[in-house]
């Protein structure tokens, strides 16, 4: 059993998809910010914040270190593979079959529930602006069963609609979703310098004292707390910039577009974070944040006393976070797409629908699955199995660009990672210290994952798999 087969770079690049090319540079951007801003500096950062105390922005240095690091790796492959499927597509040239599956099933975990995730975000957000306006939707259908004790919920069904709405747009084509995209990427810039703009004035410096309250790493009452577990957390923050090197093949010049798109979008958000992130910590007492946990950024507008400002913030909230749904759910249609057609997965999900020109049947499919996990799981939950899902697939990623200069050192590279064997070996440092700030609950919900996903390769895709079947 050939578990190591591999895929030419040749191959790959003679593969070409019949998507269409359309896209540019700041429409990566863009796609790129799309996907990073959203949930985690909207909601993750009071549990942040509760956990590091207002060295939560030192937090989110390491977590955008790690990125960064990790963002080069994946330049480098998008400008050697400029093809659908991201880490996946990358680990079949590096790794060969087996590694590249687990790394697309690993995907799922980042796409399909990062979407879940963050359409959770989204619903905190909806229903407190729906609130300010007078209409309540019944609280057990605010939120999935047991998110907060002793009150009695049961289906997040705002969650549920915005990820069904969103399948449906991405399912007609990448045109109506690059549109619809860039306006709200706007707005919720527009809302988030509106924000720093109106709140910095308003910083006590005491507040940032004392700064690391619990340390680097510590264990308060079976908690790990400190900077390196809030790190762990906020790393979700930035999870999102390798969604644009699945959009490679309706790119135009990709081996120099993506590596901009993804380090032009990392840089622009962690510039962002930092700020919001001192601000948050130095406008109210980190403490404050355990009555905000849902809505943290509304803690800040409540203390300052700027109300008007908390309802358009809430509207950049959630367009921000539609955004974040909308690349997700397009980067895993993208994703399963690309395994279908090597037959790792049914064709069922590589078929190209001609109409709209996309992997319809799908993108839904993902969708309702989407859909029930953000309806029904809980945001901690979810978020901390994203966080373990990507950062594994970062592993891989950095351990690829090492094996490939090693073992076909004459590939073309539009991108070289500056500073290797260092700089890949530095992301997977720093993706092991966050998988090592993570709980031992979300490690084991990660090895059943995974076992799950060797189950499905050697019972179907082995066997179906293209390199199998052309043999
Ligand atoms: N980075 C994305 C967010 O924070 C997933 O929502």
């Amino acid at each position: 059993m050939d578990l190591m087969r591999k895929k030419s770079v040749d191959d790959i690049l003679k593969n070409q998809s019949p998507l269409k090319r359309t896209l540019r540079t700041w429409d990566l951007v863009f796609l790129g910010i799309g996907a990073i801003i959203g949930t985690g500096i909207f909601v993750l950062t009071g549990k942040g914040a509760l956990t590091a105390g207002p060295g939560l922005s030192l937090s989110f240095l390491i977590a955008a270190i790690c990125c960064g690091f990790a963002g080069l790796c994946y330049a480098e492959f998008a400008s050697i593979a400029p093809v659908s499927g991201s880490a996946y597509t990358y680990s079949y040239i590096a790794f060969g079959e087996m590694i590249a599956f687990i790394i697309g099933w690993d995907l799922m975990l980042e796409y399909a529930l990062g979407a879940a995730t963050v359409s959770v975000g989204w619903s905190g957000y909806f229903n407190s602006l729906l609130e300010s306006i007078g209409i309540h939707i019944p609280t057990v259908l605010t939120a999935a069963a047991g998110t907060t004790p002793g009150v009695h919920t049961i289906f997040n069904l705002p969650a549920f609609c915005i990820v069904l709405l969103i399948t449906a747009i991405i399912s007609i084509g990448i045109n109506s979703t690059k549109h619809v995209n860039d306006t709200m990427v706007f707005i919720k810039l527009a809302v988030i310098v509106l924000f720093i703009v109106c709140t910095v004035w308003f910083i006590k410096p005491a507040n940032w004292h004392p700064f690391a309250p619990f340390g680097a790493y510590t264990f308060h009452h079976g908690t790990a707390m400190g900077i390196i577990p809030a790190a762990s957390i906020v790393f979700f923050s930035f999870i999102g910039f390798d969604a644009v090197s699945s959009s490679s093949e309706e790119t135009i010049n990709p081996s120099k577009t993506i590596p901009r798109g993804i380090l032009i979008s990392l840089a622009v958000s962690t510039v962002l974070y930092i700020i919001m992130t001192l601000i948050m910590t130095g406008v109210v007492k980190y403490t404050a944040f355990a009555n905000y946990l849902n809505e943290p950024i509304l803690a800040v507008l409540h203390h300052t006393g700027q109300g008007w400002l908390a309802a358009l913030v809430s509207v950049g909230a959630i367009l921000g976070m539609t955004t974040v749904i909308l690349v997700d759910l397009y980067g895993q249609s993208r994703i399963s797409y690309s395994m279908a057609r090597d037959g790792l997965l049914p064709k069922f999900f590589g078929d190209v629908n001609e109409k709209y020109q996309t992997p319809f049947k799908g993108t839904w499919f993902f969708g309702i699955l989407t859909a029930f996990a953000g309806g029904f799981i809980n945001l901690n939950i979810l978020s901390d199995l994203v966080n373990i899902g990507t950062l594994s697939a970062f592993v891989l990623v950095s351990a690829g660009i090492l094996v490939l200069r090693k073992t076909q050192p004459d590939l073309h590279r539009g991108f070289r990672v500056p500073g290797a064997p260092f700089t890949p070996i530095i992301a997977m440092v720093f993706c092991f210290v966050l998988i090592g700030g993570l709980n031992w609950q979300t490690w084991l919900r990660f090895l059943i994952w995974l076992a799950l996903g060797l189950a499905v390769y050697f019972g179907y895709s082995h066997r179906n798999s293209q390199l199998h079947t052309n043999k």
